[in-house]
């Protein structure tokens, strides 16, 4: 592997419809970031296992969301690419870490707040464990990068409060504090259904978001069925974001587009939503067919995303064991 001083980690839920707030807020941004960094990108099936999953969907979706790595153009052979359990040291890091990390920061979380809802007190120790484990995945391997969508930033500075807390507590300079990589048009995709909302996986509505896995004439539908309101696009940035679903589709153009959002609104100024539609429409069948498509191809061959899972655990573990034998002496646990 190249370089440590420049890693970068990230990873995705396998719990099934990724969608088109994955794709540009995640990982259409880690192909682009492949040819300039150390890349190890990870299906985090032990972060799914904070809420309820079916054990066979979670199979199948660990292998979907493999697919969708190598589909959206991220390459086996230069980027590992495995699944979090395969690697034992993110849960014995995880516990490590969650040893100096005082309550008062998890209680900041807001993802904790919105998952666990009104029903704290029967939320699992998992879910407000999470961003503990979140920090070990990436400081396990010591990433200096972490490309993710909008949402994340918090459990990222947090990630860092961790790093600094291990490192004064020894006196070292062990874990570099990731930086976070927070880029493109759309870092925060909105639901479909309502502008305000975040494009999520859980979302009871699929209306309110794109899977990537939908064919072009669901794609085209449920954009024809996006809320919007009666007035033609406006020409300023400043008007458009008074309007939180035109601006949410206009975002999803710019990114599509590869635009500016600035840019992207001077070309669709002033026309009415049933022609945006039908442009924002084509776009993103022209990019998520291509790459549903090539899904359901790998998808077909189970015995080749185990293989690259496999490849990429082996790759992983001779990363992470060293790393974590280094900690163990630091803290003073005896390795005979
Ligand atoms: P998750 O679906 O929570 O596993 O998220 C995987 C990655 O996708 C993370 O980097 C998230 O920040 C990103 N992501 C999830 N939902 C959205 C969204 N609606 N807009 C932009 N990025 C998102
Ligand atoms: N918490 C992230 C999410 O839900 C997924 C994730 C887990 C992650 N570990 C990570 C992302 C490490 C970046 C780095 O989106």
């Amino acid at each position: 592997m190249g370089s440590p001083a420049n890693r970068i980690f990230s990873g995705v839920q396998p719990t099934g419809n990724l969608h088109l707030g994955n794709y540009l807020g995640a990982i259409r941004n880690w192909v682009a970031l492949q040819t300039s960094y150390d890349c190890i990108f990870c299906i985090v099936d032990l972060h799914a296992l904070t809420q309820p999953q079916d054990p066979k969907q979670l199979l199948a979706q660990t292998r979907e969301v493999t697919a969708a790595y190598i589909a959206a153009g991220i390459d086996p052979e230069r980027c590992i690419i495995f699944n979090q359990s395969t690697v034992p040291g993110h849960a014995e890091l995880g516990w490590l870490l969650s040893c100096m990390t005082p309550l008062g920061w998890l209680n900041r979380m807001t993802q904790f707040k919105e998952k666990a809802g009104k029903q704290r007190d029967n939320a699992g120790l998992g879910l407000y464990a999470y961003p503990v484990l979140m920090a070990a995945d990436i400081l396990l391997y010591k990433a200096t990068h972490v490309p993710v969508g909008e949402d994340q930033k918090q459990h990222l500075e947090l990630s860092r409060d961790i790093a600094g807390a291990f490192n004064r507590r020894y006196g070292v300079e062990f874990f570099p504090l990731p930086e976070p990589q927070i880029f493109g048009a759309a870092t925060r995709v909105m639901s479909l259904r309502d502008g305000t909302k975040k494009m999520s996986k859980s979302d009871t509505s699929d209306y309110s978001r794109i899977n990537m896995t939908d064919d072009a004439e669901t794609v085209a539908l449920k954009i024809r069925k996006a809320r919007t309101d009666s007035e033609p696009l406006p020409d300023t940035l400043e008007a458009l974001d008074k309007r939180a679903e035109a601006a949410n589709l206009v975002d999803i153009y710019a990114a599509l587009t590869d635009l500016k959002r600035e840019e992207a609104l001077a070309r669709v100024a002033g026309q009415n939503f049933s022609k945006f539609k039908e442009d924002l429409a084509e776009v993103s069948v022209a990019i998520l067919g291509k790459i549903g498509g090539e899904m359901q191809r790998l998808m077909a061959d189970p015995g080749y995303i185990d293989g690259v899972l496999k490849r990429g655990a082996e790759r992983a573990n001779a990363i992470a064991r060293p790393h974590l034998a280094e900690v163990f002496d630091i803290m003073g646990l005896l390795r005979p």
